[in-house]
């Protein structure tokens, strides 16, 4: 089939998407967002069994997911004491909350827990939050209930019936959103503590059985916040090309 995009452009085009986390309030109409979709759904599917539902959140029903979210978070984050990701599973145990669909906390492995410290601090080092300072931290974190002031946020489901190939079709069609997002001008934040809490989402759609909470995507204009400068370094492809038995 042929198209009309030289490599260059891919190339500039895919690394100039970042995720975004400061927006405007700006709202982004729903035929754009279904522009959006259409084009996702161009992504390669296993069986083209395409095996995920998408739910979009504006307006009240955003605001809605969102109070309810943040609720959660203080009463969670009031609870834990320095180091969110570890101590957030038992606050939440402790209080009773209700859980996600998917095991969102897990520790890392310890061969990868180095990357996720390492963008964590280069994060927070960006934007002037220190390394002790975990109220600051928190409170960052906590702008994830709030879609970082998005006004839209996607939350996306995967049936459980076809597995880790449905979570990896999932993954394809958001890419394919994302890219499709920073095309149109938009901004995007996959955003996995969006997940958290499954049943403020749940119960404003109709979700058909088997279908389970993956995560959410922010998407917005843009604001020019500095936090939208971060650029996440690469790994050398090294790191992840496998060497050969001889
Ligand atoms: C499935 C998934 C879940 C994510 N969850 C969050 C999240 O909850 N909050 C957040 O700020 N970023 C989240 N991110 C964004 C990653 O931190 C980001 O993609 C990574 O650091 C690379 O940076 P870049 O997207 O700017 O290239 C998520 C990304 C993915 C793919």
């Amino acid at each position: 089939m042929s198209h009309n995009i030289d490599a260059a452009s891919f190339k500039a085009f895919a690394a100039s998407r970042r995720t975004t986390r400061d927006f405007l309030p700006t709202a982004v109409p729903e035929d754009l967002i279904d522009k959006l979709i259409a084009d996702a759904m161009t992504a390669p599917s296993w069986s083209n069994t395409r095996p995920f539902m998408v739910g979009i959140a504006s307006g009240e029903r955003r605001d809605r997911i969102s109070k309810e979210f943040l609720n959660r978070w203080q009463a969670a984050s009031g609870a834990l004491s320095p180091g969110i990701w570890g101590k957030l599973k038992l606050a939440i145990t402790r209080y009773g909350l209700p859980k996600s669909d998917y095991k969102v906390f897990r520790p890392y492995p310890k061969d990868l827990k180095p990357r996720q410290q390492k963008v964590g601090a280069d994060l927070y080092g960006h934007i002037g939050i220190k390394r002790e300072d975990h109220e600051a931290r928190q409170a960052q974190w906590g702008r994830n209930y709030d879609f970082f002031g998005a006004p839209v946020s996607l939350f996306i489901f995967t049936h459980s019936g076809l597995g880790e190939y449905s979570v990896s079709d999932a993954g394809l069609f958001m890419q394919n959103l994302m890219l499709s997002a920073h095309a149109n001008g938009l901004g995007s934040c996959a955003q996995g503590a969006s997940a958290l809490w499954a049943e403020p989402v749940r119960k404003e759609f109709q979700i058909p059985k088997d279908y389970k909470l993956l995560c959410g995507i922010a998407i917005g204009y843009p604001s020019t916040d500095m936090v939208n400068d971060f650029q996440a370094e690469r790994l050398p492809i090294q790191d992840i090309k496998l060497k050969p038995n001889d």
